[in-house]
């Protein structure tokens, strides 16, 4: 059995960028049979950006909701919160910097990046690579599936554990990074790529006004209502097609080509269509985030496999070391 394992930023509700292109695939990952997954809410990364902890709480619930909503089976996966390990993670932190080259962390992408943009470079930024090297050779993972921005931070981690090993012999698992080659990007409301960051996604789980008007917001050119339209171009059936069947991606085709058909009756057929397809999940998550008992309860669950897992590994560390 291959342990996948990967930590989720939690920076807010998902959007349907993060469903389509994170979600939904890496909930297909956890349900092959010879994989277990161990997938868990990054929220003392968190920390390094965000001071408020309300916010901090609200995004971490939102961020469980989706995942559960959509279906991930935590009977048979491990889901929990970083945080609700923070005893055991940081404590294989503060043994991993004492591994880490200073001029590897100095020359992190992310690190030079993040202190030239933002105001508060804090020295959690700087081990952020460190404690996410914690993250996963603390829970013996196999294969951590991550976007390609995240590849220098596991080569990072791959190589303390390395160096570590090298020291005092067989003690971590070296994991390997799985980088989603997929070309899947989701195309936002102006035809970017979505991202809460250009204010241009879709947050599926509103009510039904507020999701109809975001939908509506989509760009489109100014093809008067009795011309034909170009679907090729179309930001409103790009995203139509990535949700649609062939049949219904075939018939929008066709009502782009007819003229009286506009841009506001397929931003309507989105609108229907995302309400259909995502009527179970946008129900369940609204129950959840209404019964946050329910996702402390779920992922305490969590916490107690994972912990059972990095406390031996800390252990050992500890022994190894001389403490
Ligand atoms: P982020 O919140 O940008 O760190 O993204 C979290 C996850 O969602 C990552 O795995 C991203 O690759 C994925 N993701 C974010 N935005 C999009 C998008 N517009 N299309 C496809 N995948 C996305
Ligand atoms: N840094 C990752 C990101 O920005 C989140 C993360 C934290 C992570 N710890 C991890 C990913 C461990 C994989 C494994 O997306």
């Amino acid at each position: 059995m291959a342990r996948i394992l990967t930590g989720i930023q939690s920076t807010g509700t998902p959007h349907l960028g993060n469903i389509l292109g994170a979600i939904i695939p890496g909930i297909e990952l956890s349900k092959k049979k010879e994989n277990e997954a161990f997938f868990f809410i990054a929220d003392l990364h968190s920390l390094t950006q965000i001071k408020d902890g309300e916010q901090l709480r609200q995004n971490t619930y939102a961020t469980a909701a989706t995942w559960l909503a959509f279906g991930f089976d935590t009977s048979t996966n491990v889901f929990y919160r970083q945080s609700d390990v923070a005893a055991e993670v940081c404590q294989l932190n503060w043994f991993l910097n004492c591994y880490a080259p200073f001029p590897m962390l100095a020359n992190a992408h992310s690190f030079k990046d993040k202190s030239e943009k933002l105001s508060d470079v804090n020295a959690g930024l700087f081990v952020y690579p460190v404690l996410m090297a914690a993250d996963i050779i603390g829970y013996d993972a196999n294969f951590v599936p991550v976007g390609k921005d995240q590849q220098q931070h596991l080569e990072m981690t791959r190589d303390i554990a390395s160096s570590f090993n090298h020291i005092h012999g067989d003690t971590f698992v070296i994991p390997e990074g799985l980088y989603d080659e997929r070309v899947m990007i989701v195309p936002g409301t102006d035809g970017q790529k979505m991202s809460k960051s250009y204010n241009n996604f879709i947050d599926i789980f509103l009510s039904d006004k507020a999701l109809r008007k975001q939908i509506m917001k989509i760009e489109t050119d100014s093809t008067p209502i009795e011309e034909p339209k170009d679907w090729k171009t179309c930001n409103a059936f790009k995203l139509y097609e990535l949700l649609a069947n062939d049949a219904q991606i075939e018939e929008m085709k066709t009502n782009y080509a007819t003229p009286g058909y506009g841009y506001g009756h397929s931003k309507q057929a989105l609108f229907e269509l995302i309400c259909e397809k995502f009527k179970t999940e946008r129900v369940r998550f609204n129950e959840l985030m209404e019964n946050t008992d329910e996702l402390d309860r779920q992922l305490a669950i969590g916490a107690e496999k994972a912990r059972a897992v990095i406390g031996k590994v800390l252990a050992k560390v500890k022994s190894k070391t001389g403490y």
